[in-house]
């Protein structure tokens, strides 16, 4: 292992996705994500954003191209030990039928059962809904019926039941009413601080991926434009397609 890899979540190299009838998705990218930080993964609609995010913890697959994470090609992680180790919260998230206490325990088996499971911090129910700021109250409530701010919140706390290093989220807001979703992005940049996750976020809200995020990934047209440190992307990004949609919008 090098000196970079011990700094490195995912490292991307060459990678390609090719699906449906020949429909890049994925072309030529090049991208490190370092841990500890909070990555938002911004760009126009079909850029190819989801189909990324979706490969960090193998929910797809590249057609060619290698992934590393923590210094080991994902392929050789064990699928459910990479799935503990980095969580995925979507867009709009499923919930299992029964409580919101059964959600999490589903979660908190999966965990136990992984071969390390001793070597994991695990949180309690309470713990990891507090975190995700829910009142422990709601562990009663039948998940089905919660709003969907509440929801997502819960998709959080269902995620951190594994002790992950890495949460990835797919556009965790879009569904939501902007005061929520302000606060769920509060949610998300004091877990990352607190918990030192590393954290891959798509979002559409460029102002949010400003707020939230310590680097920004540019993408358009299945490849990634640009990328660096949040700031310099939206004062001083170098290409000008980044310029345009990061400062202009468009
Ligand atoms: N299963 C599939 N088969 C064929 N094409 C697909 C498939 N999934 C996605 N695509 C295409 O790949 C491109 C990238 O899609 P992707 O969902 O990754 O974009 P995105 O950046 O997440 O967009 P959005 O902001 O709308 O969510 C799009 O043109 C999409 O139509
Ligand atoms: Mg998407």
């Amino acid at each position: 292992m090098t000196a970079a890899d011990a700094v490195t979540a995912f490292s991307l190299r060459q990678v390609q996705q090719i699906r449906g009838d020949d429909v890049h998705t994925l072309r030529d990218v090049d991208l490190d994500i370092p841990r500890g930080e909070v990555v938002a993964l911004v760009g126009p609609s079909g850029a190819g954003k989801t189909s990324l995010i979706r490969l960090l913890n193998r929910l797809d697959s590249p057609a060619s191209g290698s992934i590393t994470y923590d210094g080991s090609l994902i392929e050789t992680i064990p699928v459910r030990e990479l799935r503990r180790r980095v969580a995925f919260v979507f867009q709009a998230p499923a919930m299992f039928p029964g409580t919101v206490a059964e959600n999490l325990a589903v979660a908190r088996d999966l965990a136990r059962a992984a071969p390390n499971a001793g070597a994991i911090k695990i949180p309690e129910p309470d713990e990891a809904l507090h975190l995700a700021g829910v009142d422990p109250a709601f562990a009663s409530r039948d998940a089905q019926s919660l709003s969907g701010g509440e929801r997502q919140r819960v998709s959080i706390a269902r995620a951190l039941m594994t002790g992950p290093e890495t949460l990835l989220l797919d556009e965790p807001t879009s569904a939501l009413d902007p005061d929520v979703a302000d606060h769920i992005i509060a949610t998300v940049r004091m877990l990352a601080a607190s918990m030192q996750l590393t954290v891959v976020m798509v979002t559409h809200r460029l102002e949010e991926a400003r707020a939230v995020s310590t680097r920004t990934v540019f993408m358009e047209a299945a490849r990634v434009i640009e990328a660096g440190p949040t700031e310099t992307m939206f004062t001083a990004p170098t290409n000008e397609r980044a310029r345009n949609f990061l400062l202009r919008g468009k």
